[in-house]
């Protein structure tokens, strides 16, 4: 797709390789149009496609979105089962055009928590878009970051515990291992839709030295532009990392 916004992006070069997205706002979404909340996440759907897509074509190469997090779990019965739903329809209908495009999907969480019949749906999903080329895509999923740490210290305690490690052996590396997303590089931006300046418990320890980008649109309406100019945006930062800038 012809785009000003993808032309400035590639003329100044530096893409960001990973790109993480808090996906809110689409109870907002439905609500403001006298809709029920599950419209809202099956529009989001839409921009999920757009947004995988976008980022394709601007040459990301790791995308992130947080779709679903552990405190999540706690919403009312039927807002869970609705999304959970939603999750099975989007795996079992987008595997083929994701296989086609060179996604390779994976997905991050406690899915020792869903049902069997939405374990099985993502495994289809992540089996069937393996060795994707164009785009790694992590779907974060029953994902929380304070839980994804707690793991990794009752991991790392536990090979202790068995010998295989010392506890001078715990540095940063052994720590990144054990964490759901392994040896992925930490998001170089991070975007949340729907104006809310929080985290909510999503990547703590991976986004340390992440570019935010926080924008008022609210999910269902997100487009490939709107990923265009966070990235823009990106490109106009200076990235010191505590130490003396460029600039
Ligand atoms: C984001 O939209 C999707 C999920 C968290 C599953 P919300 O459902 O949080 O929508 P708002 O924030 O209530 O508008
Ligand atoms: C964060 O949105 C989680 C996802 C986008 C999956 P929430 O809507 O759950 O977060 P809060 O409640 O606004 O902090
Ligand atoms: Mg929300």
């Amino acid at each position: 797709m012809a785009s000003e916004s993808l032309d400035k992006i590639r003329l100044s070069g530096d893409v960001p390789n990973h790109v993480a997205i808090i996906m809110d706002g689409n109870g907002r979404w439905a609500k403001q149009k006298g809709f029920p909340r599950q419209v809202g996440h099956r529009e989001g759907m839409k921009s999920v496609r757009e947004t995988i897509e976008g980022a394709a074509e601007a040459g990301i190469n790791i995308l992130t979105l947080f779709a679903f997090s552990t405190e999540n779990w706690n919403r009312p019965r039927k807002e869970v089962a609705s999304l959970m739903s939603l999750l099975r329809y989007y795996a079992r209908k987008e595997r083929d055009s994701l296989k086609h495009q060179g996604v390779e999907v994976h997905v991050l969480g406690e899915i020792e928590r869903f049902d069997d019949q939405t374990r099985e749906a993502v495994d289809l999903i992540v089996r069937g878009t393996k060795g994707g080329q164009s785009l790694r895509l992590n779907l974060m999923i029953s994902y929380g970051g304070r839980e994804e740490i707690l793991r990794s210290v009752r991991t790392l305690a536990e090979q202790v515990d068995q010998g295989e490690l010392t506890v001078d052996d715990i540095d940063e590396d052994a720590l990144r291992k054990t964490l759901f997303t392994v040896n992925l590089p930490d998001p170089d931006l991070l975007i949340r839709t729907s104006g809310e300046y929080r985290i909510s418990n999503f990547m703590l320890w991976q986004i340390a030295y992440t570019e935010l980008h926080i924008t008022p649109v609210l999910w269902p309406d997100f487009s490939r532009e709107h990923l265009f100019e966070a990235v823009l945006d990106y490109q106009r930062r200076d990235r010191r990392f505590g130490l003396v800038g460029t600039s």
